[in-house]
């Protein structure tokens, strides 16, 4: 089976992401087509039989390219298995309230867009002071904070916690219509 991944990235947590999910997707022997969403076809979804969107979370926003083509592409995603993963620094934290800021956030952007994912992965993402520009610093300072994270040190923290995303993009391979040729085992 071919399956779509696209990204919305930033900083680039969510493309190493979704370079870890498109493994998973090849070690399972399906085919995987990946792409940045500010550099995919609008016809990508058209040879997959599946597909999987992950943007990040910046000032309580996906990235407009990513959002773009899941409202243009919602009665294609919505006719296949899809899924959405969501990557903030929100989901590093405990905070009920910050979890449902956060999952408030992912629903309103499927609901405005008309795509119904199957499911959505709220995945922690990374703090990566090394690469923000004064204003993003000044910003993420109050942001770490207030998760608790440490922010005193300039340096860069990944909180990604990678078997939750295998385990998710596990179970949506498990329950993919099998029969397709080039799935293997
Ligand atoms: C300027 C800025 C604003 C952010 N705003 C939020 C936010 O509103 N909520 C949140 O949970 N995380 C927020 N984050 C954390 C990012 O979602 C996190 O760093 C993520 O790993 C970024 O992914 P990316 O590298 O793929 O862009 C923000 C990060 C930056 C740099």
């Amino acid at each position: 089976m071919r399956i779509l991944i696209v990204y919305g990235t930033t900083e680039g947590q969510t493309r190493k992401i979704a370079e870890f999910v498109a493994d998973i997707v090849r070690e399972h022997g399906h085919e995987a087509a990946l792409f940045d969403a500010s550099a995919v076809a609008e016809t990508a979804p058209a040879r997959c039989q599946a597909a999987i969107l992950a943007g990040s979370v910046h000032m309580g926003r996906y990235q407009s390219a990513l959002v773009h083509h899941a409202r243009a592409w919602h009665e294609q995603l919505n006719a296949m298995p899809s899924v959405f993963i969501s990557v903030s620094l929100s989901a590093a934290g405990n905070d009920p309230h910050e979890r449902s800021e956060i999952d408030e956030i992912a629903q309103t952007m499927l609901r405005d867009t008309g795509w119904h994912a199957d499911a959505t992965l709220h995945a922690a993402g990374a703090l990566k002071f090394t690469q923000y520009d004064f204003f993003k610093r000044w910003i993420m300072r109050a942001i770490a904070k207030q998760h608790q994270a440490d922010a005193s040190k300039d340096s860069d923290t990944e909180y990604t916690d990678w078997s939750a995303v295998k385990a998710f993009v596990e179970s949506f391979l498990a329950k993919l219509p099998t029969g397709d040729s080039t799935k293997a085992g």
